[in-house]
């Protein structure tokens, strides 16, 4: 599974930009769908057909990340930006972002008089080897992506983009095995999700699920300083109940909670105090859909080094597998 998990986060996504991340998700989960698409938005949703006696459930993992994007050029050829989703200006310094046509940009900051501060990211550049405007390879307009190699350190697997690569992770194992389902089951790998969860929404809005589960990382509680929460790495699946966004349909925390319980699968109760995801979307769409999120456990999320636990992703693949493979009394 690790081969899976270096392809999709080290590929070039940011949100608006995802065409290359569909392109490595579609010969992933071809084999196993009954029909696959693509809306006008960019989520590609996959469909598998169930017995006739479940439910409509719609999962959602998203396949942008956060990046940059060239916003003005200087004349010695050093290009500022803005961000595409929430970039932490604390974590740019020294950080490497590669551009589509494959350019490679080191980002700094203009000099700082008091280093206790940081600089907002107005006063970061990115320095692409350019020595005038004229001889810049980017243009404004042009979006990067965070560059950083995934590592696998014993059960530590850490890289760029974990969110949401390994939601998408999650997804793609969970429907290749998946031996039977009742519930006719939509697969949505969704676009935008980093600039404020629009992909799931439009793919809710055309699916118009009953049930919509979310899978995407959360935070935790258990570093240094860290905000107080309940939520450890390690420790099993997080079934979130409350995020900043939506609070989980209870009905649907239940039979998480329920089927985890009976397969012996190890999990922790979410509730998280900022950022929401997919979930919201799929609650908030149409008439409304029963909504809930199985979250992969994930620290120093947003940074280059998002760092999850492999026992985590086996335990939210199964629990995702033990919910689709028997019905689902809400
Ligand atoms: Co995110
Ligand atoms: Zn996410």
């Amino acid at each position: 599974m690790n081969d899976l998990i270096k392809k999709l986060v080290e590929a070039f996504g940011p949100s608006g930009f995802e065409d290359g991340m569909r392109d490595l998700v579609r010969p992933e989960i071809e084999a196993y769908a009954d029909d696959l698409r693509v809306d006008n938005l960019g989520n590609l949703i996959a469909y598998k057909k169930g017995d006739g006696s479940g439910l409509k459930v719609m999962l959602a993992a998203h396949i942008d990340e956060i990046g940059v994007m060239v916003s003005h050029i200087t004349e010695e050829g050093f290009c500022r930006f803005t961000n595409i989703g929430g970039v932490l200006p604390h974590n740019l310094n020294g950080s490497r972002v590669q551009f589509a046509n494959g350019t490679v940009g080191i980002i700094s900051s203009d000099r700082l008089t008091d280093r206790s501060k940081i600089h907002g990211l107005d006063k970061h550049y990115i320095d692409v080897g350019a020595s005038s405007k004229e001889d810049c390879p980017v243009s404004v307009g042009d979006p990067a992506g965070f560059k950083r190699e995934f590592l696998a350190q014993g059960k530590r697997l850490t890289a760029k983009s974990m969110d949401d690569r390994i939601g998408c992770v999650v997804a793609i194992e969970a429907l290749k095995r998946l031996e039977s389902t009742p519930h006719d089951l939509y697969f949505a790998f969704t676009v935008q999700e980093e600039v404020g969860v629009r992909g799931a929404l439009t793919a809710a809005n055309q699916i118009d699920p009953d049930v919509g589960i979310a899978l995407d990382v959360t935070l935790t509680g258990d570093v240094p300083e860290s905000n107080p929460m309940a939520v450890r790495l390690g420790d099993g699946a997080a079934i979130k109940v409350k995020d900043s966004g939506m609070i989980a349909h209870v009905g649907l925390v239940n039979v998480m909670k329920q089927r985890a319980d009976e397969a012996g699968i190890s999990y922790q109760l979410e509730v998280l105090t900022g950022g929401s995801t997919d979930a919201r979307s799929m609650q908030i769409s149409n008439g409304g859909a029963a909504a809930g999120c199985i979250s992969i456990p994930c620290r120093y999320v947003h940074s280059q080094s998002e760092t999850v636990d492999a026992d985590d992703v086996e335990a939210c693949i199964q629990l995702l597998v033990e919910i689709l493979s028997k019905p689902i009394e809400l």
